[in-house]
């Protein structure tokens, strides 16, 4: 195969990107974005901050204009994400009240689900809610503070109700170690909903990387999880520097594992990343492609 994403279905995976809505316009990325990749995850439109800016108004302009682009070019969608401490309008963040608070979350994922509906292959719908403290627990926040660590199991039963087909992920960084305490809070979280019939189908490694790539144990990771009887996605894959072996040694990690459905770069071009300044990504500022990218179509 000569695509990132031809490769990756030849061996029964997806390769996406993240992609924001204001460069589909642009030729040179829409080209790129249209040959390499068959799944697309919106950088920042679908988050809360952009479809619910004050309550119950909703806007889904910016994310539609993506859906409608993967629509026409036969990518499918990753949905990115529903609940999350940042990204978060004050409206929502200053709620102290938890019948409120549950309302307006229960709300915003119904409604945002439900415009979505059929549309969408899987759903961040929790996105980073464990601390980075070495605890294992969740992490301050308003959805943790108000409703207490139940709201993450309310938060995917909502989100199910609204799209049954719809696959659900938890997603997060720094979850790649498996001897770490944040990996293991969410490995117990996920085997808790597994064993009382959560509805979880995914859990998403964000896969931010230093110039080193992945942990030596992150495939032991990925199979530990994969063995609850989940799905397990890189979701926003960067590696500083993209050395070709460290995206080389991330690729094989998903293909050691059959349940590993996916990567997701976070990015087209380095021009293109949120850490543009450690040129992270697979294609440089021109569009050519990178070493990395020989690397990783050869891993696929
Ligand atoms: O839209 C406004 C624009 O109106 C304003 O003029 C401009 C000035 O700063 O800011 C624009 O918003 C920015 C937005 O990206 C859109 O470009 C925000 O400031 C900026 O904070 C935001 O950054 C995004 C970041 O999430 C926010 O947390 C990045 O693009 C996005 O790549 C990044 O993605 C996250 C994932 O969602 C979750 N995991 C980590 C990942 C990297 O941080």
């Amino acid at each position: 195969a000569t695509t990132l994403g031809a490769a990756a279905a030849g061996v029964g995976r997806y390769f996406g990107t993240a992609v924001p809505a204001g460069k589909l316009g642009d030729a040179q990325y829409a080209g790129i974005l249209d040959r390499e990749f068959t799944m697309i995850t919106p950088e920042n439109e679908m988050k809360w901050d952009t479809t619910e800016p004050s309550r119950n108004h909703f806007n889904f302009g910016p994310a539609d204009q993506i859906v409608s682009h993967a629509n026409a070019h036969n990518q499918r969608m990753r949905g990115h994400t529903l609940v999350w401490h940042s990204q978060l309008p004050g409206w929502v963040s200053g709620i102290n009240d938890a019948n409120t608070l549950r309302s307006v979350m229960d709300n915003h994922i119904t409604t945002e689900v439900t415009h979505y509906r059929g549309k969408i292959y899987a759903w961040d719908v929790v996105n980073e809610a464990f601390a980075d403290d070495g605890s294992g627990q969740l992490r301050s926040s308003v959805f943790r503070n108000v409703l207490g660590t139940g709201f993450v199991e309310e938060a995917f039963r909502t989100a199910h109700a609204a799209d049954p087909a719809a696959k659900l992920c938890y997603n997060d960084y720094s979850i790649e170690d498996w001897n770490s305490a944040k990996t293991q809070g969410v490995y117990k979280l996920v085997r808790d909903f597994k064993s009382r019939g959560v509805p979880i189908d995914c859990v998403g490694f964000q896969s931010h990387f230093g110039n080193g790539g992945p942990p030596s144990n992150f495939r032991t990771t990925l199979s530990n999880f994969a063995a609850l009887g989940v799905d397990v996605q890189l979701t926003e894959l960067d590696i500083a520097s993209a050395p070709p072996t460290a995206y080389a040694n991330t690729v094989k990690d998903c293909m050691s594992v059959s349940r590993c459905a996916g990567i997701t770069v976070w990015g087209i071009r380095d021009s293109d990343s949120w850490r543009s300044g450690e040129s992270p990504l697979l294609f440089d500022r021109n569009g050519n492609k990178k070493p990395a990218y020989n690397a990783v179509l050869t891993a696929l």
